[in-house]
């Protein structure tokens, strides 16, 4: 990508992490989203604290930790919580059905857990994450390390084709001391039922197909801001 390009993609998930902090209100507990797309939004939201806004916050990854407590955003213990009232993270890709692959980054449990727990869970985006079907993007699964190949195993009878990610030559550890496999299905007809097949694999600890967990995609496009519902 070009300097160009990289800066209109910039000021592209600038737009939407702004447009998703209009709905974060006073006394809100927020969900902080983990990746280049959500640190906008954490960066916007500290600046909104700083001018009297008052938010407590839970984290998705341990980066985003340390960049929220960095910045002063007061956080709580997500294990000790049962809900969230809004959270904002980016994504890998979106449908405009709403489903999501993420997980590039590496924390997908969280986030999933952190989506799960949302009243409102808002995805900002820009305009090159948009997929008519999802599984360009090769799905992320985190492995517990001792379930490495009966996972691949069983993945491959689903269809799906695993590399273990690997980060400067040494294997990638989550933020829970797991592996992550990202796995070429091709593209992928039918979300739903991928996602419940991956579901019942021992081992496999969480998948970044995420279904029916978002509630608004917020996507900025060439100066414009496109919002895709969760159809009622
Ligand atoms: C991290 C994620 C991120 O939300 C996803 O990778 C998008 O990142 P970026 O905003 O940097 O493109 O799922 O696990």
């Amino acid at each position: 990508m070009s300097v160009i390009d990289s800066k209109k993609q910039d000021g592209e998930k600038l737009a939407a992490a702004l447009e998703a902090v209009k709905f974060v209100k006073n006394n809100d507990v927020v969900g902080l989203g983990t990746g280049s797309t959500a640190t906008f939004a954490i960066k916007e939201l500290a600046k909104r604290i700083g001018e009297g806004l008052k938010i407590t916050a839970v984290a998705s990854s341990k980066a985003t930790e340390d960049l929220a407590v960095s910045l002063g955003i007061p956080m709580l213990d997500m294990g000790k919580l049962s809900s969230v009232d809004i959270s904002i993270d980016g994504a890998d890709e979106f449908t405009t059905s709403l489903n999501l692959i993420k997980g590039g980054g590496g924390a997908l449990f969280r986030e999933k857990i952190m989506a799960s727990l949302s009243k409102k869970s808002i995805i900002i985006t820009d305009a090159s994450k948009k997929v008519d079907f999802l599984g360009a993007f090769k799905v992320p699964v985190e492995i517990v390390p001792l379930a490495l190949q009966y996972v691949l195993d069983q993945v491959n009878l689903l269809n799906g084709k695993g590399v273990l990610r690997e980060k400067d030559h040494k294997i990638f550890i989550t933020d829970n001391g797991n592996y992550i496999v990202d796995v070429d299905f091709g593209l992928i007809a039918e979300p739903e039922k991928l996602a419940e097949a991956l579901n019942q694999i021992d081992g496999l600890l969480a998948h970044g197909i995420f279904v029916g967990l978002a509630s608004k995609i917020i996507m900025s496009s060439g100066g414009e801001i496109v919002v895709f519902d969760k159809a009622r």
